[in-house]
C-alpha cells in the first residue's frame, strides 16, 4: 500500500507559501496565456502533458498554477486562494470583485454587444426584454440610457432567447460573430470591448509585491 505521503504528494506541497499561486482559466484562453507566461520565464513543464490534474507547480521559478472554470477565477483571487489570476474583463465588470487589475494582456479580445434577430425594430415605448449571462453589465448599459428593460438571466446558449421569443435582444460576448450569423442574429450596439486581464489579490500584492511586479513586467513584454 502506498504511504499517505506518496498519495498526497502532488497536493501536500500546497502548504508552501513562497510560490505565487496563479488561477488560470481552463480552455483556449488559458492555454494562450500559459504560453505567454512560459515565454516570460514562468514555464511549468508538467502542465504541458495531457492529463486531468488541476494543480501544477514549478518551485524553480516560484509558481503554482491551478486550472479553474473561467468565471471562477476572480472568486479564487478575491478570497486569497490564488495570488494572481487571468480573468476576462467581462467577468470583472459583471462581478466587480475587490482585486487589483494589473495588466491588459490584449488577448482573448472580443466585445460585449447587443444583438437581436435580423430586422428587429426596438419600439422604445415598450419595455425591452434582454436575455444575458451578464445582468449587471446589461442593466448598467440600459440604465445609462434611461431605457426600461426586463433582464432575463440565462447561463448559456443565449442566442436561442430571441429565436424562441423569450427575449427581444441579447447582451452577450461576440468574438468572431459566427454564432450570431449562424443563428440569424445581428449586432445592434456595442456595449464595451473585452480582453483578458492579469489580476491580483490585494493582500498578496502587498506581501509578494516584488515577485508580482517582476512577473507583471516579464508578462508585459510578451503582449502581442
Ligand atoms: C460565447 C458567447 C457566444 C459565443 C460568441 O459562448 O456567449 O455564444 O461565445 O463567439 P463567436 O462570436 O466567436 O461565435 P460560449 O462559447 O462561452 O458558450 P455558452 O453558450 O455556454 O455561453
Amino acid at each position: 500500500m502506498p504511504a499517505m505521503a506518496d498519495i498526497g504528494r502532488s497536493w501536500m506541497s500546497v502548504e508552501v507559501v513562497d510560490m505565487l499561486n496563479i488561477a488560470m482559466p481552463k480552455g483556449r484562453l488559458g492555454d494562450r496565456v500559459y504560453n505567454m507566461l512560459k515565454e516570460a520565464g514562468y514555464a511549468c513543464p508538467e502542465m504541458e502533458r495531457p492529463d486531468r490534474r488541476l494543480i501544477f507547480e514549478n518551485p524553480e521559478v516560484g509558481v503554482r498554477y491551478f486550472w479553474v472554470k473561467p468565471s471562477d477565477v476572480t472568486i479564487y483571487v478575491e478570497r486569497g486562494a490564488a495570488d494572481l489570476g487571468i480573468a476576462g474583463k467581462d467577468i470583472l465588470l459583471e462581478n466587480q470583485p475587490e482585486l487589483y487589475e494589473l495588466l491588459d494582456l490584449k488577448t482573448g479580445i472580443c466585445r460585449m454587444a447587443v444583438a437581436g434577430m435580423k430586422g428587429f425594430v426596438d419600439r422604445r415605448e415598450r419595455k425591452l426584454r434582454v436575455a444575458t449571462k451578464f445582468p449587471h453589465i446589461a442593466g448598467s448599459f440600459y440604465a445609462e440610457q434611461s431605457r426600461d428593460v426586463e433582464l432575463i438571466k440565462l447561463n448559456g446558449s443565449i442566442e436561442l432567447a430571441p429565436i424562441l421569443g423569450l427575449s427581444d435582444v441579447i447582451v452577450d460576448i461576440v468574438e468572431t460573430g459566427k454564432t450570431l450569423a449562424e443563428n440569424g442574429l445581428e449586432v445592434y450596439d456595442t456595449v464595451c470591448p473585452i480582453s483578458a486581464r492579469l489580476v491580483a489579490n490585494p493582500a498578496s500584492y502587498r506581501f509578494m509585491k516584488m515577485e508580482i511586479l517582476k512577473l507583471t513586467a516579464k508578462l508585459a513584454e510578451q503582449i502581442p
